[in-house]
């Protein structure tokens, strides 16, 4: 079944990892679904003072664009062994106005990547907790925790090897599967 699946980044760098890993995948999705990068550069930071009756427009924008998607694939970054404070702004923008989440009962993809050798372990699970308290529905098998990205990606930002490729296009056969059951 096609779906539409949003895909965020939780850097903002121009040459980050994540985005590239991000960009490798998207190739590896079946044709019939739609995958689409959500900017999330320019969402102020969340206060609730200027979210009562007319929303600042990269609010609503934002949130109108997250109403079209299915599914959520999630690239995070660790910073200080959480998730880096612009992806966590993204998600606590997408959750309100209380009662009409954006993320509810969405199923959700996490993967974490660093040049770190233990592949962003923490800011993985620190956001598995948020979607699970905004009532996602991460896939849990297989994790994708991606260290040392350096070594697995070549000089034009393309993955190395058919080795990595294999781990890569597994995980997303079985988000395709786990999507399509929601
Ligand atoms: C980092 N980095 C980092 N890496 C890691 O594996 N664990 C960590 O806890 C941290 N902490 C951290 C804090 C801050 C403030 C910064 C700026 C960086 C390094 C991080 O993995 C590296 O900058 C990546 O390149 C960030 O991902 P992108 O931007 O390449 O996608």
């Amino acid at each position: 079944m096609s779906k539409n699946i949003g895909i965020l980044i939780g850097s903002l760098r121009k040459d980050s990892f994540n985005r590239k890993v991000a960009e490798n995948m998207r190739e590896m999705f079946d044709k019939s679904n739609h995958c689409e990068f959500v900017d999330i550069t320019d969402l102020q930071l969340y206060n609730e003072d200027i979210d009562q009756g007319n929303p600042p427009a990269s609010y609503s924008s934002y949130r109108e664009k997250l109403s079209s998607f299915d599914a959520f694939l999630f690239f995070t970054p660790e910073y200080n062994r959480s998730i880096p404070a612009v992806l966590k702004n993204a998600l606590d923008v997408g959750s309100r106005p209380y009662g009409k989440s954006k993320w509810d009962g969405k199923p959700a993809g996490i993967i974490s990547v660093s040049p770190g050798a233990i592949g962003a372990f923490g800011a993985n699970h620190h956001l598995r907790q948020c979607l699970t308290f905004l009532n996602m529905h991460p896939l849990q098998q297989p994790e994708m925790y991606i260290g040392n990205v350096t070594q697995i990606l070549d000089d034009k930002g393309k993955i190395n090897s058919e080795e990595s490729i294999k781990l890569f296009k597994n995980f997303v056969s079985a988000f395709e599967k786990w999507i399509d059951k929601f």
